[in-house]
């Protein structure tokens, strides 16, 4: 009785977000598009405004097209289950004039992720920031002004994942984590770190495999009580605490960051302090 009322209420909202309930779970817009790729970002958008609070999304086993900014935060309660493919679209162009500021270092980000008693699981599901387009546009100079990180972990707490930049979150766990920056061309995958924190207190990172042309894994400014543990780094320049100092207003704190049982292979540096000397950028 109850199953058949519940039925009832299965509705297709909007192409690609199927809602029972507290539960969205989405599906590709290429499947009705006789696979181009058309953006899913609004339905993706959609999904986490419907089921963001007390609730679950999930992404089907499919490969989904992340072609414009995303700002999913304020997220509570709520369980991600990735079990398709995130493809960050390779419109150069687009994502240097459209990303959202991460104030650090005058980065940018894709996709803006937060929120309280948040789990993210992997499943199978992996994200796909298209880095050769960038490293190959990039020729082996640093950073292009306006190359996003793929995903940031903001403002969050009790938060339950695996992947890249946390800023400002306390309580984050990452586990299982796989980073794969790998060139295939004759340019290099300059400034690829695989996972930084900054001003974040409690974030613990076990089980990890980085192969990156930057920092493995970096504890940034006022970061406090980060662990890593069981991690293997190949390429790039190794585990790091740093930058820090870089502006003169600012004091870093970093507290009580703990490495254990991390393997670096090919690497320039191994584990290093990094500081600023007076520069800024
Ligand atoms: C979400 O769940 C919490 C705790 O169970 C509850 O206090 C809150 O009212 C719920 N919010 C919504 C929008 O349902
Ligand atoms: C992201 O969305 C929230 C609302 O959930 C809004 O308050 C915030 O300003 C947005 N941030 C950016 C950088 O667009
Ligand atoms: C940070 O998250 C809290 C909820 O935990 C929310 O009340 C607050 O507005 C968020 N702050 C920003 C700057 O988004
Ligand atoms: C930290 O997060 C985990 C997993 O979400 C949760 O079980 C734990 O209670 C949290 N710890 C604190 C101190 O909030
Ligand atoms: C990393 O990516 C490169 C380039 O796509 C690929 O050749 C290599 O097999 C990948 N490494 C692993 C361990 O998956
Ligand atoms: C670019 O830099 C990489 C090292 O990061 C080097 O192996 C490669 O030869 C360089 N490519 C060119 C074309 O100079
Ligand atoms: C240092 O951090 C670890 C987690 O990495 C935590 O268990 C421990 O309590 C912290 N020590 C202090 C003195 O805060
Ligand atoms: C880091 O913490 C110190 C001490 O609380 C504070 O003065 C400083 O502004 C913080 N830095 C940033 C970038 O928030």
């Amino acid at each position: 009785m109850n199953l058949w009322f519940i039925a009832l209420w299965v509705t297709l909202v909007k192409a690609w977000v199927v809602n029972e309930g507290t539960t969205c779970t989405l599906y590709p817009e290429s499947l009705s598009h006789r696979g181009q790729a058309v953006d899913d970002s609004p339905s993706i958008q959609q999904a986490f405004d419907m089921c963001g609070t007390n609730g679950t999304v999930i992404f089907s086993k499919n490969l989904f097209h992340v072609n414009t900014v995303l700002n999913t935060t304020n997220l509570l309660n709520c369980d991600v289950h990735l079990h398709g493919e995130l493809r960050f679209s390779t419109n150069i162009p687009y994502w240097r004039t459209h990303t959202i500021s991460v104030v650090l270092q005058d980065q940018v980000t894709a996709w803006l992720f937060g929120g309280t008693n948040v789990n993210f699981y992997g499943e199978g599901g992996f994200y796909n920031g298209q880095g050769q387009e960038w490293y190959n546009a990039n020729r082996n100079q640093s950073n292009q002004p306006g190359r996003p990180m793929s995903i940031t972990f903001y403002n969050s707490t009790n938060l339950f994942f695996w992947a890249t930049f946390v800023w400002d979150s306390k309580n984050v766990t990452f586990t299982n984590l796989f980073v794969n920056a790998t060139s295939n061309s004759k340019w290099g995958t300059m400034n690829t770190d695989g996972f930084d924190s900054w001003k974040s207190d409690s974030i613990l990172v076990e089980t990890a495999t980085i192969i990156m042309g930057d920092d493995c894994i970096a504890a940034k400014g006022n970061t406090t009580n980060f662990h890593v543990k069981n991690v293997y780094c190949e390429g790039g320049t190794g585990i790091t605490i740093g930058s820090i100092g870089q502006y003169p207003e600012t004091p870093d704190y970093n507290l009580n960051t703990t490495f254990e049982n991390v393997h670096v292979k090919n690497a320039m540096d191994g584990a290093y302090i990094k500081t600023w000397q007076g520069t800024r950028i």
